[in-house]
């Protein structure tokens, strides 16, 4: 059984099972064996059998929408020439959902995570936010909540390169206000979420890709954002750390009430979504 099977049935699977696939695949290689440890440790942490879904189900989370997009549309000046980017998105996110937005390159998917974001703001229609209207507000006004209930992360991980590990998720806490007698049990917490309590002190570069993929997603949550933002996480990850990326996901919907929506076009990515949105040309289909 590979491992992307073995995580997609992780709620059925024995302990065992779960562990034998990526300690197997590790022989002999110190690096893959790291990458093994990492991955037990992760699954550990992921409570057996209680999806997101099940949590709501029990009434511990609402199920109002945390985000609501109405006809939204997203015009760009190109040249002194309109272009049409986005052409009408509805949507919805339910809190503690997993959502995919996917589709083919230049089809507006990134545009759409900055409205989402409040990077950006859309040329006609709604984005509702947890109550609060992200098309109406100011920049200063939507930089505030981005900062306090926010999460964003990127293709290309966006760590600083002198930064260990653990001031990486640090500098997030500072960023956000969040008062410094917090911060050690925070980023301890957090790094160890993502499986990389024995890689604190490391910088990016002696990192793998995936591992420095688990700083930013650390980085992303250490402020008990609601929403988590994704722009195409696993893109440049072979499947197996995709796949740990993914398990990290699960498990931080699951213990940390943090809602995700992610872009992506990987087939064996998008079965472990909630929801997926098709975009085609700025719409969805
Ligand atoms: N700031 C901008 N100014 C002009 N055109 C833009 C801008 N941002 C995005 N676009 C255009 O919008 C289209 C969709 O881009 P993007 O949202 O990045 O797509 P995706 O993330 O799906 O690849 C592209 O044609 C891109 O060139
Ligand atoms: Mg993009």
């Amino acid at each position: 059984m590979g491992l992307l099977t073995t995580w997609k049935s992780k709620s059925k699977a024995k302990q065992s099972e779960l562990k034998s696939t990526p300690s197997g695949a590790a022989e002999g290689d110190p690096a893959q064996l790291e990458t093994a440890v990492s991955t037990e440790s992760l699954m550990q942490h992921i409570p057996d059998g209680e999806s997101a879904a099940a949590l709501r189900n029990k009434g511990k989370v609402s199920t109002e929408p945390i985000m609501t997009v109405s006809s939204v549309e997203r015009m760009f000046n190109v040249g002194g020439q309109p272009l049409h980017v986005l052409k009408g998105i509805n949507m919805q996110v339910l809190p503690n959902q997993l959502v995919m937005l996917r589709g083919r390159s230049g089809s507006g998917k990134t545009t759409l995570l900055n409205m989402l974001g409040g990077l950006d703001q859309p040329s006609k229609g709604e984005i509702w936010f947890d109550g609060r209207p992200f098309h109406q507000l100011n920049d200063n006004e939507r930089t505030r909540v981005r900062r306090m209930e926010i999460g964003f992360i990127f293709q290309a991980y966006a760590l600083m390169p002198l930064l260990s590990a653990w001031e990486n998720v640090e500098l997030s806490l500072r960023m956000a206000g969040v008062p410094k007698r917090e911060w050690k049990e925070r980023v301890a917490h957090c790094l160890k979420l993502v499986g990389l309590e024995r890689r604190m002190h490391h910088r990016p570069f002696e990192l793998s890709g995936g591992e420095q993929q688990r700083v930013a997603i650390a980085k992303a949550i250490a402020h008990r954002p609601k929403l988590l933002l994704a722009d195409e996480p696993t893109a440049e990850l072979d499947s197996q750390m995709s796949a740990q990326i993914m398990a990290v996901f699960q498990t931080i919907i699951a213990t940390e009430q943090v809602t995700i929506c992610m872009t992506t076009h990987d087939p064996t990515i998008l079965e472990v979504a909630d929801h997926v949105y098709e975009m085609v040309d700025g719409k969805f289909i």
